[in-house]
C-alpha cells in the first residue's frame, strides 16, 4: 500500500499501516510540523488536511488514509520554500508565538478560506473554534486569516490549493 502525502506517494509496510498516523508522519517521514499534544482529539494541534478537509489525526491510524491525499504544513509552502500567503500572513500579523498550535491552525484556516474567501471575523472565529492557542489570545490569528482572505478571493481555489 501507499499513502499520498504532500503530493508524493510513500510505500507503507504492514507494520507501518498499524501505526498511529501522527507517529508515521513525524518519525518515518520526518514531517515534524505535525504536532501531537493532547492525544485525544481535543486541542487541534495535530490537524492536517485529508482530501482538503481538516482532520484531527492524533487518534487515527495510517491505514485510515490509504487512497486519500494528506496535506501537512510542509506541503503548503512552495517547493522552493516560499511561504504560502496564509503562512506569510501569520508571520506578518505576529500570530505565531510558541508555534505549537500554528501548523494545525494554518491548515484549518486554509481549508476554510478555500471555501469561504470573504469571511467575516465572526466566521473566522467559528472556523478555528476547534484549534486551541495558549499564547496569542487569538486576536492576531484572526487578523492573519482576515488579511490572507484577499489572496483567496482574488486568486481562487485552484490557485491557492496545494
Ligand atoms: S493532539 Fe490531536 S487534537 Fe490534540
Ligand atoms: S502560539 Fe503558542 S499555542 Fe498558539
Amino acid at each position: 500500500m501507499t499513502i499520498n502525502v504532500n503530493g508524493q506517494e510513500y510505500p507503507v509496510t504492514p507494520e507501518q499501516s498499524a501505526k498511529r498516523l501522527v507517529e508515521f508522519l513525524r518519525e518515518d517521514l520526518d514531517l515534524t510540523g505535525v504536532k501531537n499534544a493532547c492525544d485525544i482529539g481535543a486541542c487541534g494541534a495535530c490537524t492536517l488536511l485529508v482530501d482538503d478537509m481538516p482532520m484531527k489525526i492524533c487518534t487515527m491510524q495510517v491505514s485510515e488514509v490509504f487512497g486519500k491525499h494528506v496535506l501537512t504544513i510542509e506541503g503548503l509552502a512552495a517547493p522552493d520554500g516560499t511561504l504560502h500567503p496564509l503562512q506569510q500572513a501569520f508571520v506578518d500579523a505576529g500570530a505565531i508565538q510558541c508555534g505549537f498550535c500554528t501548523p494545525g491552525m494554518v491548515l484549518t484556516a486554509h481549508a476554510f478560506l478555500l471555501r469561504h474567501p470573504q469571511p467575516t471575523r465572526a466566521e473566522i472565529r467559528r472556523a478555528i473554534y476547534g484549534n486551541l492557542c495558549r499564547c496569542t489570545g487569538y486576536q492576531q490569528i484572526v487578523d492573519a486569516i482576515e488579511a490572507a482572505a484577499g489572496h483567496y478571493a482574488v486568486a481562487g481555489e485552484a490557485e491557492m490549493k496545494r
